[in-house]
């Protein structure tokens, strides 16, 4: 069994991180660390979450203060604020390898920005990170949970029909903004119909999730748009060359708790009807089973596609949280090339923690863990 640390373990991933990680059959939960608030206290003491689904075992361990050390650690799974991760990330990683969902160092030439069944030839990145930077580990980002979904969503139309143009609205979930947000929301919640407030026309209103629908998320949107790209990408003689189409969106909170849903309009290369859309989604699950049925935290469908629309309430769990769910998919008014759906992504678990883990499993079998 491999320990795995997990940086920023009191927080909303790295809750999920460890319950990924529990009875995990290649893995074990190493070593759990938060800041110094946090540490020198139980897990069970520290983290303000709903613990009931740790082992009472890992709810009683103390939490430690981040410091690297190699504490027998195979990996690391990072689950900082961007900022603390751009300091500790490098300092783990030159001793283990760090599988992180933070975005400190997504946009860095030597480094990938992995989903498992998208582009695990980016890997390959890698190993001339690890080489360049004379570590004995390297830095494997997960992307921004919002992401996940619409790159997910995409890589079977891209590879199929090419995609010229892609605009998104995101519907996305208060535990997307981490544990503070979470409580923030439970300390809101009122019985009965939320009732209006007066307007606040210069200020930005204080942060009000429940009833409400928040139309800005910091940094959101242009990390979506530059990390589709790169994922989408192609690799070439130790480079990613990112792939070439606009993609705008608006990325947008509502009151639900996990589950970033999106609207999507793709314009195509070549134009295709809805059932060829649905069978490229049903050829692409095929090739993730053969190739990455195997990892303990593989969905069964790496896409599962519905004729409704997807509910965060109801499918964010569908397949243990791993599988993206894509729904009403119809051709609209635009034109012969544009196909529109819905696509809901779990944000704390492909989108995440789970997907994390699962990198961390393909890294394994590829000699790289
Ligand atoms: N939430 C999501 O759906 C999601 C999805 C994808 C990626 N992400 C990314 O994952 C990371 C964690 O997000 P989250 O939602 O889990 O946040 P969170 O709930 O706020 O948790 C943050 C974690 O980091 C620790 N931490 C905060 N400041 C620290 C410091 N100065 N030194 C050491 N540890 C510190 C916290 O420890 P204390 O409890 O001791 O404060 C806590 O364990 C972020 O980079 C976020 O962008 C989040």
């Amino acid at each position: 069994m491999k320990k795995v640390g997990i940086l920023g373990a009191t927080g909303a991933v790295g809750l999920e991180g460890i319950e990924a990680l529990t009875g995990h059959p290649w893995f074990q939960v190493g070593n759990l660390y938060a800041s110094e608030r946090s540490a020198g206290k139980t897990f069970r003491d520290a983290c303000k979450l709903d613990i009931s689904r740790i082992p009472p075992e890992v709810a009683g361990r103390v939490v430690k203060e981040i410091a690297p050390g190699a504490d027998n650690l195979a990996a690391v799974f990072s689950a900082l604020p961007s900022a603390e991760a751009k300091r500790m990330e490098p300092e783990f990683a030159r001793l283990a390898p760090v599988v992180s969902t933070t975005s400190a160092f997504r946009y860095e030439n030597d480094v990938p920005v992995l989903i498992t069944e998208i582009n695990p030839e980016h890997i390959e990145l890698l190993r001339s990170q690890q080489q360049a930077r004379g570590w004995k580990g390297f830095l494997a980002p997960e992307p921004n949970c919002t992401t996940v979904g619409l790159s997910m969503s995409l890589k079977p139309i891209m590879d199929n029909f090419g995609v010229s143009r892609v605009v998104m609205c995101s519907y996305q979930a208060v535990s997307g903004a981490g544990h503070a947000a979470i409580e923030l929301w439970a300390r809101q919640r009122q019985p009965g119909v939320p009732q209006p407030l007066p307007p606040q026309e210069t200020a930005e209103p204080p942060l009000l999730f429940d009833g409400n629908v928040i139309g800005f998320i910091a940094d959101e949107e242009p990390k979506v748009k530059k990390e589709v790209l790169k994922i989408l990408g192609r690799y070439k003689k130790g480079a990613i060359i990112p792939a070439e189409f606009p993609v705008e969106c608006f990325c947008v909170r509502v009151p639900t708790y996990a589950g970033h849903l999106e609207a999507v309009f793709v314009e195509t290369s070549k134009s295709c009807s809805v059932e060829d859309v649905k069978s490229a989604y049903e050829d692409f699950n095929g090739r993730c089973k053969e190739k990455f049925g195997g990892l303990p935290s593989s969905p069964k469908k790496a896409v599962t596609v519905l004729d409704r629309s997807p509910q965060p309430r109801y499918d964010a769990e569908m397949d243990g949280g791993m599988t993206t769910v894509v729904g009403r998919i119809e051709k609209g008014a635009l034109g012969d090339r544009w196909i529109k759906y819905l696509v809901l992504s779990n944000n704390l678990k492909k989108g995440a923690a789970k997907g994390s883990v699962q990198v961390m499993e393909y890294l394994l079998t590829q000699g790289l863990l």
